[in-house]
């Protein structure tokens, strides 16, 4: 997709702060620090436009931003940071599934994994609920880079079992693997919706 504009819009921290154009949304989930920010850049070949760091639960609210004036990428908050408080991981719940179960523009939720390890009880648990409440679902493996191919490729076969899909896209930011067919996914699934 040619990317003539992508502007961030806003962030909410509530529902009433959710945008009301009704535009096609697609969302960026994933645990604190596996990548969804900086997937986000490396697609829209933006580098500073989603806000990307070091440290986890950078990203606490819901953030939206507007491609091409005609749809959004929405950035979740990363879950499973184990230093944040009990309010603040209550308040992830709430919101997420909030917008999750209730948000209708959404054609696509992207579950980012990292590649190096094995998917989390966390991972696995959003997985079901995402199948369960029949939301159009992607799993996309982050920091490719980071393994050889056949490290990749075990790692892959591994998280497809633990989470029971056929499915999972490897990507990197480094390497640009994977961001064309991300893209392919998102159209399609823009197309159904
Ligand atoms: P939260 O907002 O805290 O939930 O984190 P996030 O999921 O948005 O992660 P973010 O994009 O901020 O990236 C976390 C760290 O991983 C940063 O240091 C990135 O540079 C690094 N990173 C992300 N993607 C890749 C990748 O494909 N390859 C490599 N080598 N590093 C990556
Ligand atoms: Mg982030």
């Amino acid at each position: 997709m040619k990317i003539t504009s992508a502007e961030f819009v806003k962030s909410a921290f509530e529902k009433s702060h959710w945008t009301t154009d009704r535009l096609p949304e697609i969302a960026f989930l994933g645990r604190s620090n596996v990548g969804k920010s900086s997937l986000i850049n490396s697609l829209l070949l933006r580098k500073g436009l989603a806000r990307t760091s070091n440290t986890p639960g950078r990203t606490q609210s819901i953030n939206f931003f507007l491609i091409n004036r005609s749809f959004y990428f929405t950035d979740l908050p990363g879950y499973g940071y184990a230093k944040v408080s009990k309010t603040m991981r209550a308040d992830w719940g709430k919101m997420a599934e909030e917008y999750l179960s209730e948000r209708a523009e959404l054609a696509l939720c992207i579950q980012l994994i990292d590649s190096r390890h094995n998917p989390t009880a966390l991972d696995m648990q959003l997985s079901e609920w995402l199948k369960f409440n029949d939301k159009p679902h992607l799993i996309v493996a982050t920091k490719a880079d980071k393994l050889s191919k056949n490290e990749l490729q075990k790692s892959m076969s591994a998280a497809a079992k633990l989470l029971e899909t056929s499915k999972i896209i490897t990507f990197s930011t480094q390497t640009g693997l994977g961001r064309e067919e991300l893209w392919s996914e998102i159209n399609a699934a823009m197309i159904k919706t």
